[in-house]
């Protein structure tokens, strides 16, 4: 049982995708996922009401600050994996929801400015974490990357976390079109009708490798929690 909350406080760096696959890689495995929709927009909820949507990931609607610590804790009950999506800004939902997870991941484009906004994002759990008077593990993703090329500008951002010491998961996520499509169509990249969709084999080897780096991370945690 986890709670993984998707955090930036930039718009559009991939926090909802991210969430979406890491729960179709879970469903896939067996394991039950709440997701958590704390974002305004609503695409999860949207998403859920589309065709495709596994049976093992319920997606619920959070209206306000003031629901999601229930939210999170029914979740937990009912649910292996509880994923937060929350909206691009930094409000009282984003930190309690900060402050009730395991792991926090951070969505990053690898350019600067989102790096920068990313920067905020780490300033947000460790906020968080000292009012909660405990350490939030919480790691950088990269999101959207092109997966031909390994750009300058992400070496040199992946180079400057790693000197300040942020963790970064091993595995970025790609550009691919099967992660926008299933957003127009419904389903995860596992009930997706492929047909027309781009390189699904390379999308799927993504997610799945994604996947496996958190729930490593998680493992490891544990595994130091245990040790303790
Ligand atoms: N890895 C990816 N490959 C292809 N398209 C992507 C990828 N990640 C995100 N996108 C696209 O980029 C846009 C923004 O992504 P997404 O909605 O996941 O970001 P977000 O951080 O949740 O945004 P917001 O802050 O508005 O909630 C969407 O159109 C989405 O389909
Ligand atoms: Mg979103």
């Amino acid at each position: 049982m986890a709670v993984i909350a998707f955090v930036s406080p930039k718009g559009g760096v991939g926090k909802t995708t991210a969430a979406l696959l890491l729960a179709g890689e879970i469903a896939d495995q067996g394991g039950k996922v709440c997701i958590i929709d704390a974002d305004p927009n609503q695409p999860l909820m949207a998403w859920s009401e589309m065709p495709g949507r596994p049976e093992n990931i319920t997606v619920v609607n959070c209206r306000s600050e003031n629901d999601i610590g229930d939210l999170i804790e029914a979740g937990e009950e009912s649910a292996n994996f509880v994923l937060v999506d929350l909206e691009g800004a930094a409000t009282a939902t984003v930190t309690f929801a900060i402050g009730m997870s395991d792991l926090v991941i951070i969505p990053c484009k690898g350019s600067h400015l989102d790096a920068q906004q990313a920067a905020r994002a780490i300033l947000l759990v460790r906020g968080a974490a000292r009012s909660s008077r405990r350490s939030i593990d919480h790691a950088i993703l990269f999101t959207q990357l092109p997966p031909a090329l390994r750009s300058i500008n992400y070496s040199d951002i992946e180079a400057q976390f790693s000197h300040n010491e942020v963790p970064v998961l091993p595995v970025p996520v790609y550009n691919r079109e099967a992660y926008r499509t299933m957003f127009s169509t419904g389903g995860t990249l596992h009930t997706l009708d492929v047909k027309g969709v781009g390189n699904i084999k390379a999308a799927k080897e993504n997610s799945a490798a994604y996947a496996a780096a958190v729930i490593d991370r998680l493992r490891q945690q544990s595994e130091q929690e245990t040790a303790a």
